[in-house]
């Protein structure tokens, strides 16, 4: 079996996606934020703070040449800036987490732990920045997807359930 990989823009679901495939399938699942917070033992607000985004980017680069590497088998849920590996298509079936902006914050502002959701991630901290990040980055995750899921007003197991459907011809 090769290697699921998720992308998608951040707060679209991917880890909450991730836990139900698991439990729907034979995968078991690793997060590339998670990864990297282990290596270098401190969260990823602290990473962005002390060394800046290049750093972190880099970071993602070294995970990336891991699991092409090493890692089989596997659901790989990802950072929403991961897409930008260029490895990315050797790690993996490609399955990007579409939804529009406005549905993204809708599900993040509407979720029990929003305050902690908004100040772990950065990147969300000035959301009209967001917005413009969110523009540039979707046609990209477009182009790079094996398989395109519309995420919104769907729950998480019918989501994931779509994503074992159709990502089957390519794993
Ligand atoms: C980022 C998304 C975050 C995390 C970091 C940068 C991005 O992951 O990797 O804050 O560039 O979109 P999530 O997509 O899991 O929030």
């Amino acid at each position: 079996m090769k290697n699921i990989v998720l992308i998608g823009f951040m707060g679209v679901g991917k880890g909450s996606i991730a836990r139900e495939i698991i439990k729907h399938s034979e995968y078991i699942s690793i997060d590339t934020d998670d990864l990297i917070e282990s290596m270098e033992n401190r969260k990823i607000k602290t990473i962005f703070e002390k060394e800046g985004e290049e750093y972190f980017r880099k970071l993602e680069k070294d995970v990336a040449s891991w699991l092409e590497k090493s890692v089989r088998n596997t659901l790989i849920s990802t950072g929403g800036g991961f897409y930008k590996v260029k490895n990315l298509k050797k790690i993996g079936a490609v399955v990007y987490l579409d939804s529009p902006f406005e549905e993204i914050l809708k599900r993040i502002q509407e979720h029990p732990n929003a305050h902690k959701k908004l100040k772990k991630r950065p990147l969300l901290s000035d959301l009209e920045k967001a917005k413009t990040l969110y523009e540039s980055r979707r046609p990209d995750y477009l182009a790079l997807a094996d398989v395109v899921i519309d995420v919104t007003n769907k729950s998480y197991e019918e989501s994931a359930k779509e994503i074992l459907k159709k990502v089957k011809k390519y794993v």
